[in-house]
This record gives C-alpha cells, structure tokens and sequence, in this order.
C-alpha cells in the first residue's frame, strides 16, 4: 500500500566524481550533479571524502558546501585528517564510517562499541564545530547502544546485506535482513526516541520499497545504483524514479 509518511531520500553523488576521476578531467561536476538531484527533489546530498582520495576531492567538497541548498552529509572516516577538514566545512551532518583502502565500498558498518573513547571525543568536536553526527553501523543492539552512548545525534543502518542477499537472489535470507534491519530501527527507537534512524547501501529501486516501507527510518541514502540508473534516464529522472520507487509497495 502507498503511504504519505516515507524516508527522505540523500543522494550521494560519489559515483559521478568517479567518472570524472576515471579520466582525470574535470567533467562529470558533482556540484551540478547536486544541483540537478536537488532541482529533482533530493532532500540531502551526500559525499564521501575517502583517505585515498579515489573519488570526491577536497576541493569538491569545498564547493559542495557553498553550493548545496538543501542539507550536505559529509561522510568520512573517523581520522585526525578527516575531522580536522569536517570541522572547517562544518556540513549539517558528518557521517562516520569505516574505511578500508582496499575495499571497493564501505563494507561493514563502524565497529562503535570498539572505539567508545575515541568515538565520544571526535562526536563531541564535530557536534562543536556546528554538525550533527551520525554513525554508519550494522543493525546491531549492541552498536546501536555503543552510538547513543557517544552522544551520536544520527545512526544509518547498513543495507548491505539486505541488498546482496536480493542480489544472491536468497530470498530467506534477504527476509532475514529485513527483519534485522526493522528490530534495529524499534530498538533503537526504544533506547533513545530522539536518535534519528536512518538507513543506506546497496539500495535500488528494485529493493528500496521495503526498507522505505520501515516505520521510523528517517532518511536513505542512495548512491551507486541511483547514478548508474541516470546512464540511461538521466540524473534527474533517476533521482524521480527512485523517489517514486521509495513510495511503492512491494
Ligand atoms: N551510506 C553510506 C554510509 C555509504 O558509505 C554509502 C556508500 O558510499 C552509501 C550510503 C550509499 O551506498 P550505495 O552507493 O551503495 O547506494
């Protein structure tokens, strides 16, 4: 059934600095690319500052922060660099995420309960410097404890096994996830109302309806499977397609 009360949607548009840096040109612009998702109803953008440097630049994320006029999550790793460069941006929000070089993505959520000290200092700095600070972590009791203990005002829950399971095409263990993910958000929701819940990685408009679906989740972010999807439809349409996909039933 369709529902007025849905995520809003964060576009990360990483992927068009990709294409960009695949070249070493300086077209596709992700600050374009930012202005057209907006136009298109984006509610957020959303960009990653990886240590390697393999995509968004420090320059884009100079000009994304001038330019944006909806709300800019900067997600980066929780490092004395990334911290030092966040604080001087000062987004709305900074996600933390963990961050392997070798990976191709981000693969697990941030390992919160680990690094409490470390998290509450770096949390309590950002939240100074006037963001508001989400944790990307797995749908776990226990991570999910750890964040609010750190004073995160945000977690995002990773949708990562969700979205692979769909791609194994194994049905019960994407349910599985599924489950997972909504135990999450309820208690997370039972621990501290006033965390916000919100959720990303490896959605499309294949499989986001159910995850929008999730009473409480506040905000998705979508990446990859949205720029692929502009190839063909072009960034606006695409940005349009995966909000009408948000507001489908499945
Ligand atoms: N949320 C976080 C914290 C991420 O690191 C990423 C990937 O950069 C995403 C959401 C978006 O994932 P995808 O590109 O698979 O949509």
């Amino acid at each position: 059934m369709t529902t007025s009360k849905r995520p809003l949607l964060g576009v990360n548009i990483d992927h068009v600095a990709t294409l960009r840096q695949a070249r070493g040109v300086d077209y596709p612009c992700p600050v374009e690319a930012a202005r057209i998702c907006e136009q298109a109803g984006a509610d957020g953008i959303t960009l990653h500052l990886r240590e390697d440097r393999r995509h968004i630049q420090d320059h884009d994320v100079y000009a994304m922060a001038e330019a944006i006029t909806t709300r800019m999550n900067l997600e980066i790793a929780a490092t004395a660099e990334m911290v030092t460069i966040a604080c001087q941006v000062k987004p709305a929000w900074v996600c933390l995420v963990p961050e392997k070089r070798e990976e191709l993505t981000t693969e697990g959520g941030l390992e919160v309960a680990g690094q409490q000290k470390l998290l509450t200092d770096i949390i309590a700095q950002l939240q100074e410097a006037g963001s508001r600070v989400s944790l990307f972590i797995d749908p776990e009791p226990k991570q999910i404890a750890a964040a609010i203990a750190c004073g995160a005002d945000a977690i995002e829950l990773h949708t990562g096994a969700y979205a692979e399971a769909g791609l194994a095409n194994d049905l019960s263990q994407q349910q599985h996830e599924l489950a997972r993910i909504k135990a999450a958000v309820d208690f997370a929701q039972t621990e501290n109302s006033d965390l916000i819940v919100n959720a990303g990685h490896g959605l499309t408009r294949d499989n986001v309806g159910a995850i929008a679906q999730i009473a409480g989740i506040y905000e998705l972010n979508i990446g990859h499977a949205l720029i692929a999807d502009a190839v063909f439809m072009g960034l606006a349409e695409s940005v349009k397609a995966m909000r009408a996909a948000m507001r489908s039933s499945i």
